[in-house]
């Protein structure tokens, strides 16, 4: 097991979306990720924040993934993905798993506890304003 980084307080983490946070990859390249909380009817479960029907998508875009019946929906084509086990029962990619983080609850603590990632921080990666306006289509 890895060495515990503590995420943020099992109180940080709402009833009804979900938390956001950064998480690196411990191989070589080191490739920064986001992953979300979610509540669960068992406690708090950790997924990658990317929909496994385009899976450069993001569940959650910066402001909560929205949730309904203990589901995580994916805003872009409805796909729904259970908290508990990260399983899509509907849409596109039905049948699909999140990946997931594994995640030790200590107290009122959450920590990363995945060998597999180190925790970076909460919120969003960061897009450098220049890289998107790099990206447009539009060009002079
Ligand atoms: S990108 Fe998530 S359902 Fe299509």
């Amino acid at each position: 097991m890895s060495d515990l980084e503590r995420i943020c307080s099992v109180g940080d983490v709402p009833d009804d979306t979900t938390f956001l946070f950064r998480v690196s990859e411990t191989d070589e390249d080191e490739d920064e990720r986001e992953a979300i909380l979610v509540r669960t009817d068992d406690g708090i479960q950790a997924w990658l924040n990317y929909c496994m029907h385009l899976t450069h998508i993001k569940l959650d875009k910066g402001s909560g993934a929205p949730m309904r019946n203990g589901e995580v929906i994916c805003q872009n084509h409805g796909a729904y993905f259970e908290a508990d086990t990260g399983y899509c029962n509907y849409g596109p990619c039905e049948g699909a798993v999140l990946d997931d983080l594994e995640l030790t609850i200590d107290g009122d603590h959450v920590f990363l506890s995945d060998d597999d990632f180190s925790f970076v921080g909460t919120g969003a990666i960061e897009t450098d304003p220049a890289d998107r306006t790099s990206r447009s289509n539009v060009e002079f």
